[in-house]
């Protein structure tokens, strides 16, 4: 059962940010290189000016009108000339309109600055700008790159939530910066995902709840339980009183909870938890903590994990992730990961990943559930035909199909062709994989019980990460040399 809603427009949106990648290149390939690194080495002027302009509330005092900069300046409480300038700047980088000589007004780049705007990311634009966030970059990344310590850590001395709990102040910006993902990615998460077959969504570390309540929106049959940490649960239910629906709260609750220490259980398998953009802020083994812990909370439910996390390729990524992975760094050691980065942790914490769903994000949806260790996938898949021996060429439409304790399926696809090729197995690197490979075209199919080499060959040709991680998933031969016999 495939969760993906919306394919084709997913995949055109693929397309589009792609094109965005090659597009936000341009000036390193229009700009002579020396020019360009010096324009790529004082970019922070940029985002100093930006930052001041949020600082001072510009766009917001601006709203509707053309005003001239002494005005702007007295109603902001600033100095004239310096505003005036200020804002030039700005207008040259296209954020506000010098409409004539020292006179502004909002464009279509500076509405997003305003506090009243509903796409507004003026939050972020402090937070990220922040004594807080901004020293380490500044002070102690060197020092962080030079030792591969947190920058935060050595500008602050605690871990970054740490901290956190101890600035409440800080902790509301970082909150409402976080909400105000939502008017970058909307909520094509909540439209892109059949949340629809399930019943209840536990959003762990789903700070003030925005993403569940969006999900609410969609999909009426849903209740949410958002959990994150006390400081951020506390007021969390009395932020939207008045700001949405009342009866769309109702199904919406919230529980204070530490993901590392325990997480309220799921009662069935119309349970789906949501974790995103959380586990990126963990290092490898918090993550493996985490992911157990939730383990333990699925229990024997068959509830899911739905990961909302971005999946970095694993060479070339673009500047938007490259630099995310960065700020990850800096701020708590951790990362943005690759497919195999994932596929590692998910191993560890005896979970399997059921599929990779795409949504209109820069984030994708990972979904796992726990890994059915004692069971064999064998007896739980599906009845197999046995057919004639015959060779697998390098198939063009691969899905994965992995065949659990509940005989659910995992599909992975590759590319589009009429071939199919269906691998079950309750682990690609390990213990018996069934594996069956169908071809429309001419009829004929095949099914195998198989042994760990050959399940290891095929995952790591059709899945190289695979065989990168695991011993057992080392490459024996070429697609073609593999036979089903
Ligand atoms: C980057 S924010 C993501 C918020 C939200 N899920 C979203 O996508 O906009 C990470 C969230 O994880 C929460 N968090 C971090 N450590 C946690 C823990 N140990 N237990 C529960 N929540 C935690 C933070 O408080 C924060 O709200």
């Amino acid at each position: 059962m495939s969760l993906q809603r919306n394919a084709g427009a997913v995949r055109r949106f693929a397309k589009v940010m792609k094109f965005a990648a090659w597009l936000q290149n341009l000036p390193n390939k229009l700009t002579p290189p020396p020019f360009r690194l010096i324009q790529i080495g004082s970019a922070y002027w940029q985002s100093r000016a930006l930052y001041v302009a949020a600082r001072l509330d510009i766009a917001t005092t601006l709203g509707e009108t053309e005003t001239a900069a002494e005005d702007i300046a007295a109603l902001v409480g600033a100095q004239t000339d310096a505003t005036a300038r200020l804002l030039r700047m700005l207008a040259a980088m296209g954020v506000f309109e010098e409409t004539a000589p020292r006179r502004f007004r909002n464009n279509k780049m500076s509405n997003p600055l305003r506090a009243d705007h509903p796409s507004s990311v003026r939050a972020m634009i402090l937070m990220h700008n922040s004594e807080t966030m901004s020293r380490p970059w500044y002070e102690r990344l060197e020092e962080g790159v030079r030792n591969g310590k947190a920058p935060f850590e050595l500008a602050h001395g605690a871990e970054m939530y740490e901290w956190m709990d101890r600035h409440p102040d800080f902790d509301a910006l970082f909150a409402q910066a976080m909400d105000s993902v939502e008017a970058l990615v909307g909520d094509r998460f909540a439209t892109d995902f059949d949340w629809s077959r399930f019943g209840r969504v536990i959003d762990v570390g789903g700070s003030k709840g925005a993403k569940s309540l969006a999900i609410l929106k969609q999909h009426p049959g849903l209740t949410a339980l958002v959990v994150d940490r006390a400081i951020v649960i506390e007021g969390a239910d009395r932020y939207w009183q008045g700001r949405e629906d009342a009866s769309l709260l109702t199904r919406l609750r919230f529980e204070a909870g530490n993901l590392l220490e325990s997480i309220p259980a799921a009662t069935s398998d119309r349970d789906i938890y949501l974790l995103s953009a959380v586990l990126h802020g963990f290092d490898d083994d918090t993550c493996v903590r985490a992911l157990v812990n939730l383990g333990q909370a699925i229990g024997g439910s068959g509830a899911r994990i739905a990961l909302l996390e971005m999946v970095l390729p694993e060479k070339g990524a673009d500047l938007p992730a490259a630099s995310f992975d960065m700020q990850m760094f800096m701020a708590t050691r951790d990362r943005e990961r690759t497919l195999s980065e994932w596929h590692a942790l998910f191993d560890r914490s005896g979970l399997v990943l059921q599929a990779e769903y795409r949504c209109r994000t820069l984030r994708k949806t990972l979904c796992q559930r726990r890994a059915g260790a004692q069971r064999d996938p064998l007896r739980a898949a599906p009845p197999v035909r046995h057919a004639q021996p015959r060779c697998l060429g390098q198939p063009n439409h691969v899905v994965a199909r992995q065949v659990g304790p509940e005989q659910e399926t995992q599909e992975v696809r590759r590319s589009t062709a009429e071939k199919t090729w269906i691998v079950a197995g309750p682990r690609l690197d390990g213990g018996c994989l069934g594996i069956e490979a169908t071809d429309p075209g001419c009829r004929e199919s095949a099914n195998m019980r198989t042994n760990k080499r050959l399940a290891g060959a095929l995952s790591g040709l059709w899945f190289p990460e695979y065989a990168r991680r695991s011993p057992r998933g080392k490459p024996i031969g070429r697609a073609q040399d593999i036979c089903i016999q």
